[in-house]
Formats: C-alpha cells, structure tokens, sequence
C-alpha cells in the first residue's frame, strides 16, 4: 500500500527550494554576465586586432554551441582539474554563455547610435572618450537596458539547463516530487507555473523602472 503523502502542497519546501536555486543561478550568472560581456564588448570595438579577434571567436563559439554541451564540459570538463560543486560549474557555465549574450547587446545598442551622432560630437571637437562617454553611452544605453532585461528574464528560463549536473534548481525538484509522489503532470505543472511569476514578476519590475527612465 502506497501511504506516500501526494498532496504537492506537502512538497511545497521542494519546490521552494528550487525557486531559490533557480534565482540564486540567474542572479548571479546575470551580473557575472555583465562583467564578462562589457570586457567582451570593449574588446570587440577596440583598435588592437588580437583583442577583435578573440572577443568574436569566443562570441560565436559560445553562441553557436548549445549551453547544455556548455554545462556538461565545464562540469566534467573542469572537473579534471579539481571537483567543483555542481551549483558551481553551473554558475560557471550559464555566466560565461550570458556574457556573450550580453557582448553582443551592448554592441548592439552602440552601433545602433547614429554615425552623424559620432560625427556631430566630432566638429564640436570633443574627445574620443568624451564622445562616448557623454554623447554615444547615453544614447546606447536607451537600447540596452531593455535588452539586458530579456537575457535576465532568459536566464531564469534557460538555467533549467543545470539540472542535468544535478544542481537542485527548479527542472531537478520537480523531478524528486514526481518520483516521490508517482504523480506524473502536477509536479510539472506547479513548476511551470512557479517559472511564469517569476519571469512575469520580473518583467513587471523591469517596465516599472523602464517607465521611469522615459521621463529622465
Ligand atoms: N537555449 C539556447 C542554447 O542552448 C540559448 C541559451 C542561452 N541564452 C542566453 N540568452 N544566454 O544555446
């Protein structure tokens, strides 16, 4: 006789736990991200070739790869090296997958910046620096912030991934109820519906500051 409780409201410290998983590698893969993706991004436009020449390679490497293969070869791969804790390489793996994400968003938004802009400031004879500073960044800027609000709201979505090295985030939860509780879809469903308040809570968040930034 199966005396398993099934109830999913008993397995809520399961699920629970997977949320926080799930935003503790979105959260910190984001901003290692931005890190990652301004130094990619500076590369990218700089003037040194070897610098140019690295920053695309490894852009479209990583974008031209699948972040489960990503995952898998940090997680074995540094795994040779030393044992890395598996919420570690997956921190690892989606932080450097965003941070070509992220490269390409702030270029983007700064190629999106009118060449008469650049030349403009350039007859009033400001600087180089000058005129990224205050004329192109700003400007950029407008573009890249909403997009970095996408990749934070990807990450929450696209870090399920990690679930396949064992890291407890939500996918890997959902699992361990499923299999305690024979239960096939609720488990599932719970989950997705867990993933949609935080991507629409987040969402929410970012059009409240977005809002804000329109009247600056
Ligand atoms: N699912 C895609 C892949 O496996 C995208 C992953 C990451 N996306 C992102 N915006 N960081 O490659």
């Amino acid at each position: 006789v199966n005396t398993a409780n099934t109830s999913m409201g008993h397995y809520w410290t399961y699920f629970a736990k997977g949320v926080q998983y799930t935003l503790i590698i979105a959260a910190v893969s984001g901003v290692i991200g931005v890190v990652l993706g301004v130094l990619l991004a500076l590369m990218r436009l700089s003037k040194v070739k070897v610098f140019k020449w690295l920053s695309v390679s490894y852009i479209e490497f990583v974008r031209g790869t699948p972040l489960m293969v990503q995952v898998l070869f940090v997680y074995f791969g540094v795994g040779v090296i030393v044992n890395l804790p598996a919420l570690i390489s997956g921190i690892i793996a989606v932080s450097l997958n965003s941070g070509a994400y992220i490269a390409e968003i702030i270029r983007g938004g700064i190629d999106s910046v009118s060449k008469g802009q650049d030349e403009a400031a350039q007859s009033l004879g400001l600087s180089r620096s000058d005129i990224m500073k205050s004329v192109i960044l700003p400007q950029a800027l407008k573009n890249i912030w909403p997009a970095l609000g996408n990749e934070f709201i990807s990450l929450i979505k696209e870090s399920s991934i990690v679930s396949i090295i064992g890291v407890t985030d939500l996918i890997y939860q959902l699992n361990i109820v499923r299999a305690d509780t024979y239960r096939g879809v609720m488990p599932v469903f719970i989950a997705m519906v867990l993933y949609f308040i935080m991507t629409f809570g987040l969402t929410r968040i970012l059009n409240h500051f977005e809002g804000r930034m329109q009247h600056d």
